[in-house]
């Protein structure tokens, strides 16, 4: 943002770029654009280069709502920039009248804090600058909606400014704004069409910015992208998202709208560091709360069984923790950046990492381990297991699966917890997927399961978790065997069960 004084005694090149006449008295063309004027005279001080607003006149008080609106007009882009599709970043260049207070250099400190309520409060613009004519004066800059003239000062005010020997006497300044000075929602909002949502949010992921544009926002896409870029250090890419998700692997379709086409990143979450290719799989940095929370669950020593895998942001954390973790993809990509990430976090030796469908996942290696966990030479079993399945849009059809998956084996009463995602549109979610899921798995699930609400996704979509222990009738044809005390639903609860029905955040099974 560069300041620049007004009228003489300035360099031509300033000059010329401020056009400001010097006619005595000069009824006032640039403040008609400030908050707080109908026309008002100014005079030109003695001093060169600062107006003064005129101080005779008293000035009629604006409804305040007026006033901010008229304010937030003060501050944005120039208006002929609307329409804009391709940026063009000189097209923002503007001009503003500021009023400002002259003080001492060394009282601005102590001036300041008694002045909070009349010096301008905007992120991103100074509030003190020097006099460029005079080293030992500084401009404390006020804000344009309260500080018309000194009469605008408050008594406590003013009784301060007369403590320091500051006179109360409120100058002009002219402040020059430039598309760096602007915020990208000022940008947008000035560009996009009047009262259209511009929302500027955008999901990050390393140094590309995920857009998810609406259909009025399509024409100005490029310019979009690109003032995500120039406004958000770190981005030097911007993708719109192209479709909903709805291919086998959920990586998006994008477009890149500005930037670099390379989708390579590296992201951090949660103290690990993932690095993989954006456009080939899936990672959202929306779930860092919840693949927390399901690592929060397990302790050194349990197993997880991660089905939906991605690239590893719940297997690695876990295995961080001294578990030992199971981890699947289907994806190629996801499965070669998942070994990718465990060597990167130093848990490949933890970590076992399969490519395969969920179902021959489950079928195989999970069977497999947990024949062998539960088997008849198992130790009592101190340690939990766990099976995540995050893959909401289909993850329940999964759970059919389970169906006597341990068939002949001997019956074990520590049976593994499964965490399974679902999406709802139901007006109880919560129940929703509960029905769901019991009925893929045969049973009620009421009684004996959690539900958390990970995320709104849409309006009237939520992601939910639902959380289980597999019955043993689910498990095993004839579950009574070798059980000594021959259960059936609802189970008795073991530890890791327990740990998770006492979460703050889960939503009790009756509701
Ligand atoms: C919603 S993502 C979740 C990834 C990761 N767990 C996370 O939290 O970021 C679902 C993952 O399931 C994988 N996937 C989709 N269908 C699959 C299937 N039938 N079997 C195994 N993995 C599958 C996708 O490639 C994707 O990586």
């Amino acid at each position: 943002m560069r300041i620049l004084r007004s009228s003489f005694g300035f360099s031509r090149r300033l000059k010329r770029l401020l056009k400001v006449e010097s006619r005595r008295p000069v009824e006032s063309e640039s403040l008609t654009s400030l908050a707080w004027t109908p026309p008002i005279q100014i005079f030109v001080s003695k001093e060169p280069g600062i107006f003064v607003l005129d101080q005779r006149r008293r000035f009629s008080i604006m409804p305040e709502i007026e006033t901010n609106q008229r304010d937030s007009d003060l501050f944005s882009p120039p208006s002929d920039v609307r329409g804009m599709t391709k940026l063009d970043r000189t097209a923002f260049k503007k001009t503003v009248t500021i009023p400002v207070l002259r003080v001492r250099k060394e009282i601005v400190n102590q001036l300041m804090r008694s002045l909070k309520r009349a010096v301008l409060q905007r992120p991103g613009t100074k509030r003190v600058i020097e006099d460029p004519e005079d080293e030992e004066i500084r401009l404390i800059m006020l804000d344009p909606s309260k500080m018309l003239t000194e009469n605008s000062f408050e008594k406590a005010e003013l009784s301060i400014l007369e403590k320091f020997n500051v006179n109360p006497q409120i100058s002009k300044y002219n402040l020059e704004l430039t598309y760096e000075d602007f915020k990208s929602e000022e940008i947008l909002r000035a560009v996009l069409p009047e009262g259209k949502d511009v929302t500027s949010a955008f999901s990050r992921v390393g140094h590309i910015a995920h857009l998810n544009l609406r259909d009025h926002q399509l024409p100005f896409k490029h310019l979009i992208g690109q003032v995500m870029i120039d406004k958000n250090p770190g981005i030097t890419s911007a993708v719109n998202k192209v479709n909903n998700i709805d291919n086998t692997y959920r990586n998006f379709q994008m477009e890149v709208l500005s930037g670099e086409e390379n989708m390579m990143t590296k992201v951090r979450e949660n103290n690990y560091t993932y690095e993989f290719d954006f456009s080939k799989v899936y990672w959202n940095p929306r779930l860092s709360t919840e693949h927390n929370r399901i690592t929060e669950l397990l302790k050194p020593g349990d197993i997880l069984f991660d089905v939906f895998a991605g690239v590893g942001p719940f297997a690695i954390p876990v295995a961080k923790k001294n578990c030992t973790v199971f981890a699947n993809d289907l994806n190629p990509e996801s499965h070669k950046w998942l070994l990718h990430n465990c060597k990167l976090n130093k848990v490949d030796q933890k970590v076992k990492v399969f490519n395969l469908d969920g179902k021959d996942f489950l079928q195989g290696p999970v069977r497999e381990e947990l024949m062998q966990q539960l088997g008849p030479h198992s130790q009592e079993r101190k340690h939990s297991m766990h099976i995540v399945m995050n893959l909401p849009a289909k993850a329940i059809e999964f759970l059919s699966v389970f169906s006597s998956l341990l068939d002949g084996q001997p019956c074990n009463e520590f049976l593994p917890i499964v965490h399974c995602y679902s999406f709802s549109k139901d007006a109880n979610p919560a129940k929703d997927v509960q029905q769901r899921a019991g009925a893929a798995l045969g049973i009620s699930l009421e009684s004996c399961s959690s539900v958390h609400i990970v995320r709104n996704v849409a309006p009237n979509k939520e992601m939910l978790c639902i959380t289980f222990q597999i019955p043993a009738a689910i498990l095993y044809k004839d579950h009574t065997l070798n059980l000594e005390n021959h259960e059936h639903p609802p189970l008795k609860r073991q530890r890791t069960e327990k740990a998770f029905s006492e979460e703050k955040t889960q939503i009790a099974s009756t509701d």
